[in-house]
């Protein structure tokens, strides 16, 4: 499973890009706002920026909801730089986009998918990821997890190319759930990627590793 970084704080996305395990970013308006990134003009700035520091992927959320709005801010935002990937929101006109991108070779990630149904839509259209927000459907006491492992089961069977893009992860053990269930990547925040690394044993055997080595040089 990859990783994405799921922010717009540059500091954050070059501390995981300098771990050796970052494989792309993706950014939605609230996480702009949240970086205090506002205005179309600054957001395309924000977006070349981030594309600059990943070789990986980058998705760039389109704000327009109607047809031609997405087709002319996609092509727009696509041309920005050549790992952006075009964020389209899961409505009538996004997958309809979503099928003129993908006839015109323009990557796109399909967001705000919830349902298994939803994600069959995504792939049929062409959608390169689709983005099931596991801790939204957790919020409303519904299982994100198991929606994962249902698209997944769905998309091995029918043999779609679309992957799965395990969003609004909220905690390490949920990346660990997602790998799990079949997750092609998980997008989270960058300290719930440091919360792998944690397990008291290794604090524990480091401590007397060194300990003991350091015997010999007292
Ligand atoms: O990737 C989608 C994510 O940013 C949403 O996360 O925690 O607001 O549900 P959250």
């Amino acid at each position: 499973m990859r990783f994405f970084i799921d922010t717009a704080d540059l500091d954050q996305i070059k501390e995981a890009h300098d771990l050796g395990i970052l494989d792309g970013v993706t950014t939605n308006p609230s996480l702009m706002a949240k970086s205090g990134i506002t205005g179309a003009k600054n957001i395309e700035e924000h977006y070349k920026r981030i594309a600059s520091i990943v070789e990986g992927d980058v998705s760039a959320e389109v704000i327009a909801t109607d047809y031609k709005g997405i087709i002319s801010e996609g092509e727009y935002l696509a041309s920005l730089a050549p790992n952006i990937v075009v964020k389209v929101p899961m409505i009538k006109d996004g997958i309809k986009a979503i099928s003129y991108f993908s006839q015109n070779g323009i990557k796109t990630n399909c967001t705000l998918v919830f349902s298994a149904g939803q994600a069959i839509l995504a792939a049929k259209a062409g959608a390169t990821y689709i983005s099931p927000f596991v801790g939204r459907v957790d919020d409303i006491n519904w299982d994100g997890i198991a929606l994962i492992e249902e698209i997944a089961e769905i998309y091995a069977i029918q043999m779609y190319e679309t992957e799965i893009l395990a969003a609004s992860i909220r905690s390490s053990r949920h990346i660990v759930q997602a790998a799990k269930a079949g997750a092609d990547i998980a997008t989270c925040p960058l300290s719930t990627i440091m919360g792998l690394f944690n397990h008291p044993l290794t604090d524990i055997g480091l401590e007397k590793f060194l300990a003991d080595y350091n015997k010999g040089n007292s």
